[in-house]
Order: C-alpha cells, then sequence, then structure tokens
C-alpha cells in the first residue's frame, strides 16, 4: 500500500503571509529545551532583565523559549536574523515590531504562554491578539466569572456544570483575552465592559460592548482548535481572514 506524502514536504521554506491570512504556530516548548542557551543569547538586554526576575527556573524556562521562538518565526518573515529583531512597546505593554520595510511591513504579532505551550500570531497589516491557557481543573469558574466576567456570561456559565462549564469558561477566558491584547488596552478595560457571543457555528465570535450594547464592529474572534488540555482564541481586526496553523518543527525551526 502507498504512504500519502507528508504535507509538510510541500511546504515552503518562507510562509508566506497574505494579507487575508492569519498565522497561528503552536510551539511545545519542552521540544526546544536544548536550545535555551542559544534563545537566551539572542534576546535584548531587556529580555534578558525580564528573564533574571523570574523567581522559579520554569518560568524563566517558559520566557526564554517562548521569546525565542518569537524570534525564530518572525526572523522568517521579517529575512532577518532572529538575535536582529528589535520591540517597542505600547503604552499599555502591546509588544510591536521596530523598523520594518519592504517586504515585511506591516507585519504584526501576538505572543501566549502557558505552561508547557506557546502560540504566535501573525498577520499582515492588521492588528492582532491570541491567548492560550492551560486548563485547570481546580479553578472556580463560576466564582472567577461573576467576579471579572459581563453579567451575561457568568448566567451563562451558571446554566452549565462539570466539564461543560469548564470548556465555556475557557473559551470565554480566552477569548477576551485575544481581544484585549489584540486591541493593546490590556486590563484596562475591564473584563465585564464586553461580552463574547459565538456565532450560530463555531469556532466564529464577536464582541458587544456591555454598556452600550453595540456590536464592535471592527473585530472578529475565532476559537482555536488545540489539544484537548488547553484552550485558545484569536482576535483579528477587519473581516475576510483564515486561520492557517502551523508548528515550527515543519518549517525546520527546532
Ligand atoms: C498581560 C495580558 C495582556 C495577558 O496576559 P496573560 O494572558 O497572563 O499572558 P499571555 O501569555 O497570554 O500574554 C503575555 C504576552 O502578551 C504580550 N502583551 C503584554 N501586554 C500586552 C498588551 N497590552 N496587549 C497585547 N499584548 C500584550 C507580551 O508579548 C506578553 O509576553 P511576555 O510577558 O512574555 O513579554 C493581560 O491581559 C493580563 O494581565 N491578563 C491577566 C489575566 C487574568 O488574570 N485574567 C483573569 C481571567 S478570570
Amino acid at each position: 500500500m502507498s504512504r500519502a506524502p507528508d504535507p509538510t514536504f510541500a511546504l515552503p521554506s518562507f510562509p508566506v503571509l497574505d494579507p487575508r491570512a492569519v498565522h497561528v504556530w503552536f510551539c511545545e516548548l519542552p521540544r526546544y529545551a536544548g536550545r535555551q542557551a542559544s534563545f537566551a543569547a539572542q534576546l535584548s538586554d531587556d529580555e534578558r532583565a525580564r528573564a533574571t526576575r523570574f523567581a522559579f527556573n520554569r518560568d524563566r524556562r517558559c520566557f526564554i523559549l517562548s521569546h525565542g521562538l518569537l524570534r525564530l518565526v518572525l526572523s522568517r518573515y521579517l529575512r532577518s536574523e532572529p538575535g536582529e529583531i528589535r520591540f517597542a512597546v505600547g503604552p499599555h505593554g502591546k509588544p510591536a515590531i521596530l523598523g520594518s520595510s519592504g517586504e515585511s511591513e506591516g507585519i504584526r504579532f501576538s505572543l501566549s504562554h502557558s505552561g508547557d505551550y506557546a502560540l504566535v500570531a501573525v498577520a499582515r497589516g492588521r492588528e492582532i491578539g491570541v491567548d492560550v491557557e492551560a486548563r485547570k481543573a481546580e479553578v472556580e469558574c463560576l466564582k472567577l466569572a461573576e467576579r471579572f466576567f459581563a453579567p451575561a456570561e457568568s448566567q451563562a456559565i451558571a446554566k452549565l456544570h462539570g466539564v461543560a462549564q469548564q470548556r465555556l469558561f475557557y473559551e470565554l477566558w480566552t477569548a477576551k483575552e485575544a481581544y484585549l491584547k489584540g486591541r493593546g488596552v490590556g486590563l484596562s478595560l475591564g473584563l465585564d465592559r464586553f461580552e463574547i457571543l459565538f456565532d450560530a457555528s463555531p469556532p466564529g465570535a464577536r464582541v458587544r460592548l456591555t454598556e452600550s450594547g453595540a456590536f464592535e464592529q471592527g473585530w472578529h474572534i475565532q476559537t482555536l482548535s488545540l489539544p484537548e488540555q488547553l484552550a485558545g482564541a484569536v482576535a483579528v481586526e477587519g473581516d475576510d481572514w483564515t486561520v492557517l496553523r502551523y508548528e515550527p518543527a515543519a518549517y525546520g525551526l527546532s
């Protein structure tokens, strides 16, 4: 019986970023543990200083590996060396690439890490936010939702139990975080000031502002299909875009 060709063989060595595509890179950090020293050497002085401030080695390792992978992935779009990429930070902490031009102009990204996993989302000419969370069985979903989410969201969570309740909580949480990160406003926009409304046919969702009841026209959200222990979402400015998922190893980025 002939074996189907491995689809990764067909991939170009550089990902081509169509303005209507959103690339989401799924990174399993332990796979890159052997790269920690070389990734650390590529960090900026600021990033290195942040890395030294972590109290636990586990958190330092997660920071270095996810920032190393971010640089590695972006270097392919920017056609530059990972260690040469420079970042600026917005008023609420949103990072952006400094000084890209030519083919790499307009590249936007968002980074999220949780436990052993990181996501890097990349788009061209539109803002983007991504969030991943490792589900924790001990999290008190309803209490957290009642404290931080919009009332309609905590009421929807209250109607569910067990796994279904936890699933909805994490879907809402990651969608809300992705939107905040896309907008770059961080928690300066309270989590209760807007609600997530899932489309009749998942994985799409929209944002409704709690106070005015108006829909946020400029942004759309999509929940991501990830391994069972994770929840994730991407929020992207504008419409008419498609999510494509990549893994660094498939591009020889390992
Ligand atoms: C910082 C925040 C943007 C996301 O934090 P988070 O979900 O804990 O962490 P993530 O790994 O998803 O994202 C962190 C990355 O987002 C980026 N980031 C930081 N501030 C950002 C901002 N204002 N906008 C967009 N991206 C931002 C950075 O790349 C950061 O990586 P780094 O810290 O390693 O440099 C912010 O929304 C936050 O602090 N959230 C708290 C989460 C929480 O407690 N939620 C309660 C739910 S019940």
